[in-house]
């Protein structure tokens, strides 16, 4: 195949997005800047560029008769084999399947796979800083979930205890289905040890689900290196919007597993009696038709970065990252959540002892078109048990009764800022000077804020006029 169409780009990436401009409520307008990355990055223009390519020829796949159909075919699965590429996996050893609802339908997927291969083995491990998406569907299934503890405590929890970890293995020997964990919590950046809990959890019979959503951004991955059985990533948090989530799994492992979705695509014959899959991958495992335009473009994308290269990518990512941190440390009144002299990468989250979270990320927007996201990040267990000691220590002595829950509401969560690959220091300085000047200010732009009950905060007067921004509604 012909790599013309932006698939084998090498140049820089450049983003969609960093020139956008917001209408800020003191009534100027402003350049957006975006530090939300961890829940999606702006849109690569190489993504955009290939979708624009392929969709002239866009078709169903899994037909050789037209010559769309055939373009379609033999692209998405080069996109299979950027995908192993990208994250240093064996062809002979792991495939990938391209799922729907992101890493979620991902991790779904396999843990009710796993609950019916392995009956016999009863115990989940999950790590105690999961974002939902791995932690809830290992619930499900009659498992019996125990949570791996962190290292420390309250506001300055670090990694997994590989301590405690290799106890619980050692308590559950033999019952261990296996072990849920991110490579990089969502929360705070910090990263896991991968490598030592995937060989431990080998030596006790069990398998290792590694949830990659934070960390394929921003650092190298090795899965031939690591030898994880499953790897599980978003499309969108890859500066690929409308892409698919991906499972990358061991073809042996896979093999054992039922319970995929069912239909055409995966099957090689089927009578009224029985069906029979196909015993190649991935179409054992890719029924109905996948998202073809958006894997295809979240695989340029993958290209783009392996030529970046991406160590290139995890030096800006750790170097951007540890100025952030060195320069919220400045600030006074702010908590950084995690142990401090941990590396992390790609989001850290904070508050300020007087401004609630929900009113710092309003102002944050409001008044300095800065995007930053707040509240509990889906990883509810996690932030409360960071918040734990500051929530019990709220003084209520002056707040009327019937207030109380209202008013510890508003304190139940953080901000967090997140650093994608177009992120600069400059941007680190404008969100820091943008906080000092909210200290200073503070008692003036409370005044334009109503708290609401679920703790969120509006301003009395400034809505952003949405339907102005979006042509296509006029
Ligand atoms: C660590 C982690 N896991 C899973 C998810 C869920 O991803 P998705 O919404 O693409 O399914 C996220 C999204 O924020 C995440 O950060």
């Amino acid at each position: 195949m012909k790599h013309t169409l932006g698939f084998n780009s090498h140049s820089p990436m450049k983003f969609v997005g960093l020139d956008t401009r917001y209408k800020v409520a003191s009534g100027t307008e402003l350049v957006r800047l975006h530090l939300d990355g961890a829940a999606s990055p702006l849109p690569s223009q190489t993504a955009i560029d290939t979708m624009m390519e392929l969709l002239p020829h866009y078709s169903n796949t899994h037909s050789y008769v037209h010559n769309s159909a055939q373009i379609s075919t033999k692209a998405l699965a080069w996109a299979h084999e950027q995908v192993l590429l990208f994250l240093n996996a064996s062809p002979t050893v792991y495939t990938s399947v391209f799922t729907g609802a992101g890493t979620t339908a991902a991790i779904n997927r396999v843990s009710r796979g796993l609950a019916i291969a392995r009956p016999d083995k009863k115990i989940v491990l999950v790590s105690s800083m999961e974002h939902h998406a791995n932690d809830l569907p290992h619930r499900s299934h009659n498992n019996e979930v125990s949570y791996i503890p962190l290292v420390g405590e309250g506001a300055n929890r670090g990694a997994i205890d590989l301590d405690a970890y290799r106890s619980l293995l050692e308590q559950y020997s033999g019952s261990v289905n296996y072990v849920a964990v991110s490579s990089v919590s969502n929360v705070t950046g910090i990263l896991n040890p991968i490598d030592e809990m995937t060989s431990l959890a080998h030596l006790h019979g069990a398998l290792i689900l590694v949830d990659g959503a934070q960390s394929v951004a921003h650092r190298i991955t090795n899965l031939d290196r690591q030898d994880v059985d499953f790897f599980i990533f978003s499309g969108h948090k890859v500066y690929t919007p409308s892409s698919p989530g991906v499972l990358v799994a061991k073809k042996e492992v896979l093999t054992t597993l039922n319970g995929q979705d069912l239909g055409g695509g995966s099957v090689s014959s089927v009578s009224y009696f029985d069906y029979e899959l196909i015993p190649s991958y991935p179409d054992r495992e890719q029924s109905g038709t996948p998202n073809i335009i958006g894997a295809v473009a979240l695989a340029s994308v993958l290209n783009q970065l392996q030529h970046q290269p991406m160590s290139e990518v995890e030096r800006h990512s750790a170097s951007t990252m540890s100025y952030l941190i060195e320069e919220l440390k400045n600030l006074p009144k702010i908590t950084i959540y995690g142990d401090n002299s941990l590396d992390r990468t790609g989001a850290i989250s904070f508050n300020h002892e007087r401004i609630d979270h929900g009113l710092l990320a309003a102002i944050l927007n409001d008044y300095y078109a800065i995007a930053v996201r707040n509240e509990c990040f889906c990883a509810h267990p996690y932030v409360s048990e960071l918040l734990k000691k500051e929530l019990w220590e709220i003084d209520l002595t002056d707040i009327k009764e019937e207030e109380h829950e209202f008013y510890v509401n508003r304190k139940r969560g953080m901000v967090r800022v997140s650093i994608s690959l177009y992120n600069t220091r400059a941007d680190v300085d404008r969100l820091i000077t943008a906080l000092r000047e909210i200290e200073y200010e503070l008692d003036n732009l409370e005044k334009n804020y109503e708290a609401q009950p679920d703790g969120s905060y509006e301003h009395k007067e400034f809505k952003i006029d949405w339907k102005a921004e979006l042509k296509f509604l006029t």
